[in-house]
């Protein structure tokens, strides 16, 4: 790909962009953030790694020049304020939607053909403004968390059975909050299914811990994470970047799966050179429907916030 966009050069946006050259996805990668330099600083110090972790993408950074991104094939929005100890990702909301509106607007007018790919929190909610922003087609506009909140529940299981995190394989549904839906009845080890593995107690506490995680680690830094959530990132833009028709839990717009229309929410999708090219819809159990049913309850409440805000 000739160039990929990533907006907002704080914790996350940097580290995403730090990912995406050292697999060197791309001839280019803008960093562009508001703050004066910040985004020069950080691309430029990601590029003086070139040479030594040996990759050939050319990163940098601009405050607030949107032509400076023209003709991105992949934009990411990592734009808005992060959670501090005590606030929960639905706090964020008033503040990250008008920014998320506003940098999506811009992204769009210089590169009206990019595949955009949503951060900022509340994510469910924040990718629905952007879709709403964009004005294009839902395939084309999806949110990051499914990735990220696996990647937890797999470094939790791979700790608690001690075996390699590669090894466990896991599916995800739901809004990215505490009432996210991990699947135990969709998690193997190399395909032995973990319930033969672990016991349901222990399996409890890797769920609720994971439905947890972000908060664990803002109370431990006093801001949200940004390895993990940075690098989840990265393996999107590789599947889309590289036409990997790879299957992820991504927080897609929903037509009618699952029973839900118009939502934006955490399935299990297809990502290729298209964006969102397949919602794949699993069976759940009645267990699992409720649960998927609180959680997307949850997000409703938060797009009724937007939707008060009258933004559009
Ligand atoms: P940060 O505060 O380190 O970086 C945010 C950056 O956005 C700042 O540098 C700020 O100057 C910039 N910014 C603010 N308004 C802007 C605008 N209009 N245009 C361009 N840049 C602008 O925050 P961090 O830790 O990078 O988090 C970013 C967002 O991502 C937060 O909303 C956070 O909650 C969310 N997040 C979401 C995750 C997920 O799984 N979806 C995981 C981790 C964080
Ligand atoms: C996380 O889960 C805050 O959404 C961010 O780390």
């Amino acid at each position: 790909m000739n160039k990929i966009t990533v907006i907002g050069a704080g914790n996350v946006g940097a580290t995403t962009a730090n990912v995406i050259a050292q697999k060197d996805l791309a001839r280019e990668v803008v960093l562009l953030d508001i703050k004066e330099g910040l985004a020069e600083g950080k691309a430029l110090d990601i590029w003086q790694t070139s040479s030594i972790i040996h990759f050939n993408t050319r990163v940098t950074g601009v405050t607030n020049d949107y032509l400076k991104t023209k003709g991105s094939g992949v934009v990411v929005i990592t734009s808005g304020l992060p959670r501090k100890p005590g606030m929960s990702r639905d706090d964020l909301i008033k503040t990250n939607a008008t920014i998320v509106k506003d940098v999506t607007e811009r992204v769009v007018k210089y590169s009206p053909d990019a595949i955009i790919i949503v951060v900022s929190n509340p994510l469910d909610v924040m990718t629905y403004a952007a879709f709403l922003a964009a004005n294009k087609a839902p395939n084309k506009v999806f949110g990051m968390a499914g990735i990220l909140d696996t990647g937890r529940y797999k470094a939790f299981i791979a700790d608690a059975l001690n075996v390699s995190p590669e090894d466990i394989h896991a599916m995800l549904l739901g809004g990215h909050g505490d009432t996210m839906v991990p699947l135990p009845r969709y998690t193997s080890i190399n395909g032995i299914p973990v319930t033969e593995l672990l016991g349901p107690a222990v399996i409890e506490k890797i769920v609720d811990r994971t439905r947890k995680g972000g908060g664990e680690l803002v109370r431990l830094m006093g801001t949200s994470a940004w390895y993990a959530p940075g690098s989840a990132v990265a393996q999107m833009v590789e599947a889309i970047v590289d036409d990997q028709k790879r299957i992820f839990p991504v927080c897609a717009m929903l037509k009618g799966e699952y029973g839900l229309k118009d939502i934006y929410l955490g399935v299990p999708v297809k990502l290729g050179k298209d964006g969102v090219e397949e919602i794949i819809e699993i069976s759940l159990n009645q267990d699992e429907k409720k649960l998927l049913k609180t959680s997307s309850d949850s997000v409703q409440t938060v797009m009724k916030v937007l939707e008060d805000l009258k933004l559009f």
